[in-house]
């Protein structure tokens, strides 16, 4: 698998960093508050499970997964693959994903909570795409910044591999002709 890699874009030792300085700022901008985080999956993994170890917070967890696909407007729709357990009603909310890239599952998804009544929504992201932005949506916490290139890794997958990979990379052209 590690010699399917051409680059490395985020190392081991930089995601180590990004966990510390976005528990540290979670921590502090929810003191006194309970957060719901909520993880979609599968990208979520291993980013959520990582990074709550840097919360010094009382907290609980729930997953959703969703595919979006867009509409006739262009923050398009959601379907959802798997539901909530947890009632979201007055909750403080941090949704937790792998890559923020055009938007649409995440605009998707905090329209959906707020409907459901969530207190207040803020997103949390490993990784910001920002060229590749269509719907109108940014993240409160971000990791890195990453440019338009098609990226695996800690929870990004080409075809359902790479996820596993203990940092971030790009694949060799050849992979996408194997
Ligand atoms: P979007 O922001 O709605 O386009 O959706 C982002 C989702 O697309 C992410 O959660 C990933 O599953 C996937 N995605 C976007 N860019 C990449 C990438 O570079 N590598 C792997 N998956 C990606
Ligand atoms: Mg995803």
């Amino acid at each position: 698998m590690m010699n399917d890699i051409k680059k490395v874009s985020v190392s081991k030792e930089k995601i180590e960093e990004i966990l510390t300085r976005l528990g540290k700022e979670i921590t502090k901008d929810y003191q006194g508050r309970e957060p719901l985080f909520i993880g979609l999956l599968k990208g979520c993994n291993p980013f959520m499970v990582d990074l709550l170890k840097h919360i010094d917070l009382y907290c609980s967890l729930d997953y959703m997964d969703v595919s979006s696909y867009a509409g006739i407007k262009s923050t398009g729709n959601v379907r959802i693959n798997h539901d909530l357990n947890t009632n979201v009603e007055g909750k403080d909310i941090i949704v937790v994903d792998d890559i923020l890239d055009t938007g649409r599952t995440l605009s998707a998804v905090v329209s959906l909570l707020k409907a459901r009544g969530a207190k207040t929504v803020k997103l949390c992201v490993l990784l910001n795409k920002p060229e590749g932005r269509v719907a109108a949506i940014e993240a409160d916490y971000v990791g890195d910044l990453v440019p338009n290139e098609f990226v695996v890794g800690y929870g990004l997958d080409y075809n359902e591999k790479y996820r596993n990979l203990p940092f971030i990379g790009v694949l060799k052209e050849e992979v996408y002709s194997k």
